[in-house]
């Protein structure tokens, strides 16, 4: 594993408390794919200590996109980076999404979720394969990044006074009722995952994967701090797994959610 010195080339506000990051970085774009991420160090202190991970959400020649929300002291000091910063970073780390079955993909995002998705969604349409993206989010904070690079995602809002759909979820059901849908690929909270599993429950054969996310102290499988429950296939007892390593994406009906 090794770690990198990348070149911060922009950083900007793109709506409240979320930003847009690139980072000059070729050696991790050479081999990034859709769901892996990095650990980015926030500097030479030692408070806060930890490298924060951040999914690759897209990469553009030599660099890397990142999207992320401030919820806290290290995304906060990642806000105050500044274009030619050095960043260290460890990475791509992580499985990435199994896109090796054909058929139709239906991208599911909730609020940030969004992030791994962008470059998972790119690269299926790239493939030529047939992908479809749907969004949730609280008002319009995601809508710039999203029409940047494609017209035909779908968008759910929280908190529209409009009538219409307000959670991501509660367009999935009529989807998946009139389509075909082959796999499904989701990145948001653990609750979003919770009704998809259930709105799912009927659709046996479709393939769902997961980015779960949890908190990374080593991020490489050394400290066993991300643990996973999954309880895989044809198996009664569960084992529990590193989401920095055979994660962070999960198949939906193998892990054990917080109902
Ligand atoms: C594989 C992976 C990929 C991720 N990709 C992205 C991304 O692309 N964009 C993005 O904005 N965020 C992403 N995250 C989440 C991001 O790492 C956390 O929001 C960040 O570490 C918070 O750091 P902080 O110091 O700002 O917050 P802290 O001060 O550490 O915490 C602030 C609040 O956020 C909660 N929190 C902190 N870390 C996590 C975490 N890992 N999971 C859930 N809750 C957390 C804390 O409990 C607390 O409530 C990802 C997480 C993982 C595991
Ligand atoms: S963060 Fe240390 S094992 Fe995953």
């Amino acid at each position: 594993m090794k770690q990198i010195q990348g070149i911060i080339k922009s950083n900007y506000k793109i709506a409240d408390h979320i930003y847009l990051m690139t980072i000059k970085a070729p050696e991790i774009c050479k081999t990034a794919r859709p769901g892996n991420f990095i650990l980015i160090s926030l500097g030479t202190t030692y408070d806060p200590l930890l490298r924060r991970p951040m999914s690759i959400s897209n990469v553009k020649g030599d660099h890397l996109c990142i999207l992320y929300q401030v919820v806290g002291r290290g995304t906060a000091r990642m806000s105050q980076f500044k274009v030619d910063d050095e960043v260290n970073l460890i990475g791509p780390l992580g499985n990435g999404f199994n896109t090796d079955n054909s058929g139709s993909s239906l991208l599911i995002g909730g609020g940030i979720g969004v992030a791994p998705l962008i470059f998972l969604y790119e690269g299926l349409l790239k493939k030529g394969r047939q992908a479809r993206f749907i969004v949730g989010m609280k008002a319009n904070e995601l809508d710039d990044i999203l029409a940047g690079f494609s017209n035909d995602i779908e968008i759910a809002r929280e908190n529209s006074p409009n009538d219409g759909p307000k959670l991501v979820t509660d367009l999935l059901a009529p989807i998946l009722k009139e389509n075909k849908i082959d796999n499904i690929y989701c990145c948001g909270p653990e609750q979003m995952y919770v009704a998809i599993k259930r709105i799912c429950a009927d659709y046996t054969d479709i393939f769902i994967q997961i980015s779960l996310d949890r908190h990374m102290a080593c991020g490489v499988g050394a400290c066993m701090g991300c643990v996973v429950p999954v309880r895989k296939k044809g198996r009664k007892e569960s084992v529990n797994l590193r989401a920095c390593v055979e994660g962070p994406i999960f198949d939906l009906e193998e892990v054990i959610l917080d109902a």
